[in-house]
This record gives structure tokens, sequence and C-alpha cells, in this order.
């Protein structure tokens, strides 16, 4: 057993749910060793940066902050002779060896299929000193295996796939988080009744692409097996990411007007309204296609929000793609839209793909496109006004205590002043009712009716 007994560490996660899933399976592990987590750098012995390359500007913010922290000194008291620097995730994983060349202060780097490996990386660089890398191309575990230290007790990510076979050209995520496996349906629904046991409202189930879950396991996706399974378990809230349209299928949609605690949110990634962008990405569907799911989900349940991202300034994309993008999003009417610009990424095949729309005319299109989300959500939002909506509540407002955060149903986020007498800490992880008064483009805010 690794000795991390006291040894003080803090965590940075960059980038998209998995990761910070592994963070919290990264904390509880360690935890599980004796170590503690802090929250500020200054009091931590260990460093851990859980990482991100899915855009350029992911690889350059990661570069900034490891170099960043160097010279901040160890807390008093520590045994060590410098802070261990740890990098994790999908830039461990894709740059190995060549990371203590770039950052000579870092001590340990690990990949996105060892992350159990890390007390034993810790121990041997806190006790030899030198740089200690390990990455495996593939794992056989899980890293669910692993404890767990969540972020909000009432609320958990549970892993139902790892890795991704699409390759979209644009995407750097199957070459650093490798081949799609699945678990067994038993074990997802055996965790899942033992994450309601202990108390959690909501349950996330994660994967790159949940809906060709079981493709390796049974020879057909059965999402809607997962989706069935861990709706018996009588957990007050099921969410799902990440859906890929080319796999959503009749049966998934159909849930949305059977399963009550199925949450009417769908995120479905269309990336581009152009057929031409599409068949370039590798995303194996027309925007016609695309459009047909949103009509079907849209029948089984009205009430469902769809969220979507979207990437502008693909190589070789015209005024006329863009405006193909544009009237898509227009339709569909999306309450939320995460927009980000082409990041060519190594090793990829749109990164070879020849792109020579100018930076200004691509940043035009981005800013369109995000007024008109704007718009958009802004429009959404007004039908909850004079609705009375369930939302599970996570603490105060970070601007004013007496308000409280939390999200409906449709994962939307909403604001209500605290009542006299109740204080956030106490309400943090109950379902309250509010009374929507006002809708904006990115929050709702109401009176609570009743605890
Ligand atoms: N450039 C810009 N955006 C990207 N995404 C993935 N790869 C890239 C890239 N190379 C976006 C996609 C994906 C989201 C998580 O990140 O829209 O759905
Ligand atoms: Fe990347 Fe496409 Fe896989 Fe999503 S489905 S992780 S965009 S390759």
């Amino acid at each position: 057993m690794p000795h991390l007994s006291q040894k003080t560490f803090c965590l940075y996660t960059y980038g998209c749910q998995m990761n910070e899933h592994d963070s919290e399976r990264i904390a509880g592990m360690l935890e599980s060793h004796g170590a503690v987590e802090v929250d500020a750098i200054e009091d931590a012995e260990i460093a851990i940066f859980v990482t991100c390359c899915i855009r350029e500007a992911a690889d350059v913010r990661l570069m900034g902050q490891v170099a960043s922290i160097k010279n901040i000194p160890l807390p008093e008291g520590s045994a060590l002779s410098k802070r261990m620097v740890c990098i994790g995730g999908c830039i461990g994983q894709r740059d190995g060896d060549a990371l203590p060349d770039k950052l000579a202060h870092v001590d340990v780097v690990f990949g996105t299929q060892n992350i159990e490996r890390l007390p034993y990386l810790l121990e041997a660089a806190i006790s030899e000193g030198g740089h200690h890398v390990e990455i495996l191309e593939k794992s056989d575990t899980f890293s669910t295996d692993l404890p767990a230290k969540r972020e909000h007790p009432w609320s958990a990510w549970l892993p139902i796939t790892v890795g991704c076979n699409n390759f979209c050209t644009y995407c750097i995520v199957p070459y650093v988080r490798g081949r799609e496996r699945s678990r067994a349906l038993e074990d997802i629904a055996a965790d899942a009744a033992a994450l309601v046991a202990d108390g959690v409202k909501e349950i996330t189930l994660l994967g790159q692409n949940v809906n060709s879950y079981g493709r390796d396991l049974y020879g057909e996706p059965r999402f809607a097996d997962v989706l069935r399974a861990v709706s018996e378990t009588g957990v007050e809230r099921l969410r799902f990411a990440t859906s890929h349209p080319k796999d959503l299928t009749d049966e998934v949609i159909g849930l949305y007007a059977t399963l009550d605690n199925l949450m009417p949110s769908l995120h479905l990634p269309v990336q581009s309204g152009s057929d031409r962008i599409l068949k370039a990405m590798n995303r194996r569907y027309t925007a016609e296609r695309y459009l047909s799911l949103i009509d079907a989900v849209r029948e089984a349940n009205p009430d469902v929000a769809l969220s979507t991202d979207i990437i502008v300034g693909f190589p070789g994309e015209t005024e006329q793609d863009f405006q193909a993008t544009y009237d898509l999003v227009k339709r569909v009417g999306y309450s939320q839209v995460f927009t980000f610009i082409y990041s060519p990424r190594e090793g990829t095949p749109a990164a070879s793909m020849a792109d020579d729309t100018p930076r200004e005319i691509i940043q035009r299109r981005f800013d369109s496109l995000v007024d008109l989300v704007q718009e958009n959500a802004y429009a959404h939002n007004q039908r909850f006004v004079g609705r009375t909506l369930a939302v599970l509540v996570e603490g105060a407002s970070k601007r004013d205590e007496r308000v409280l955060v939390g999200h409906s149903p449709h994962n939307i986020t909403v604001h209500a002043p605290i009542p006299e007498g109740m204080d956030a800490a106490a309400l943090a992880g109950s379902t309250v009712m509010v009374e929507i008064d006002q809708a904006k483009a990115w929050y709702l805010s109401g009176a609570m009716v009743r605890a």
C-alpha cells in the first residue's frame, strides 16, 4: 500500500464530464490511501492536473497553469523536498514522456487508462525522485471500481461506456480515450441501486456516445435497457450524456414519454447543419435525419429542452454551409448551444484538410451564431413563466447568499430567494417547488412555493 498518509493534494480538472468523473475517482482513491484533499494550491503537497486536449486553447492553458505553480512554496511543515506535480487525463495520455521534457518540474504522468496507478507512481516519485511516466494503451478495468468522492452527495455520474469508435474527423477523443467498451448491464444496475441507497437523487449516465452502449457486448445497442434498468431503481432524476444522432433509436426516444424519472432534456450534438460538412466530419447523418429525430423527441414529450454542440469554421466551410447551420439552429430552438471554433488537432484527418477561410470570417460566423443562440434560449425559456417547477437545490448563489440556485428537470438553472428562517446549506440536495416569474436566456427565477 502506498504511504500517502496525511499528504495533502489538490485537483485541477479540465474538460468534459468524463474528466470530472475521473477526478472524483482520483480523490476517492487518494483519500482511501490516507491523503487529504485541499482547495488551495498553497496548502497542497501534491498537485494533480486532469487534462483535456479537445481544442488547442485547453493545451495552452494547461501549460500555463502547470508553469504558474512552480514557485509556490510547499505548505509549512511538509516533509517533502518539493511539491509533487502530476499530469493525467487526455494530455497525459497523448504526450506521455514528452511532458517532463516540456515541464521539468512534473514528477508523475499518467493517462486515461490507468488512474488506479497514480498512488503507486506518486509513492515512487516521493521516495526515489525523478520522473515517473506510465501510459497504458488500453485497460481491462473501469475506473468505476475505485471509490468515488462525489462533489455533491445527491448527484452522481455513472459511466456506462468508455472510449469512442466514431472517429469524427476533427476529434482527438478516440485517440486518447481508446476504443469503446461497455460495462455489463448488471454492474450498472447494481451501481445505480447502491447510489440510490446512498441518498443520490440524480444519476447522469456517461459515455462518449451512450447510444451505442452494448455494441461490443451484445452485438447491438441496448441503451434503452440501461435506461429502463436505472429508472427502475426509483432515482428521482435520470439523465445521460452524450448522444450521437446516428445511434439514437426510436425506442430510446419513446422512453421520454414513458419513464417518469427520465428528465426532459436532451443534449444531441449536431456539429453542423450542412450535409457536405457533416460528411467531411464523418458524422454519418444528414441535417434532415437530425431534424426528424428532433421531431420524434418532441412528439414523445413536447417539454424536452434540447441542447447541442456546434463547430464553426470546419475546413472548407462556405458561407452557404454556415447558413445551413444557422437555419438549423433557428429551426430547432435550442435551450442551450455550446459553440466552438474549429481547432485542428494533430493526428486527426481534418488537421490535414485544406483550410483557407480567413479567421475574421470564422469569428463573424461564430458571433452571429452566439447572438442567435442567446435569442433562442431567451425565447425558449419564456415558456416556463407562470409554471411551478421542481428544483434540485445546489446551495446559495455565489453572488447573493440569500438566493438559492438549483436546476429544473429541463436542466435549466433556477434562482429563488431563500425564505426567512431557512438556509442554503439545509436546502442543498433537497427538491423544492419554485413558481417561475422571470425567464432570462441562461436562467429562470421565481419564488419558492413549498419545500
Ligand atoms: N475543434 C473544435 N471543437 C471540437 N469539438 C471536438 N473536437 C473539436 C475540435 N477539434 C467539440 C465538438 C464536441 C465537443 C465536446 O467539442 O462539438 O461535441
Ligand atoms: Fe469525438 Fe465524435 Fe467520438 Fe464525440 S462521437 S467523442 S465528437 S469522435
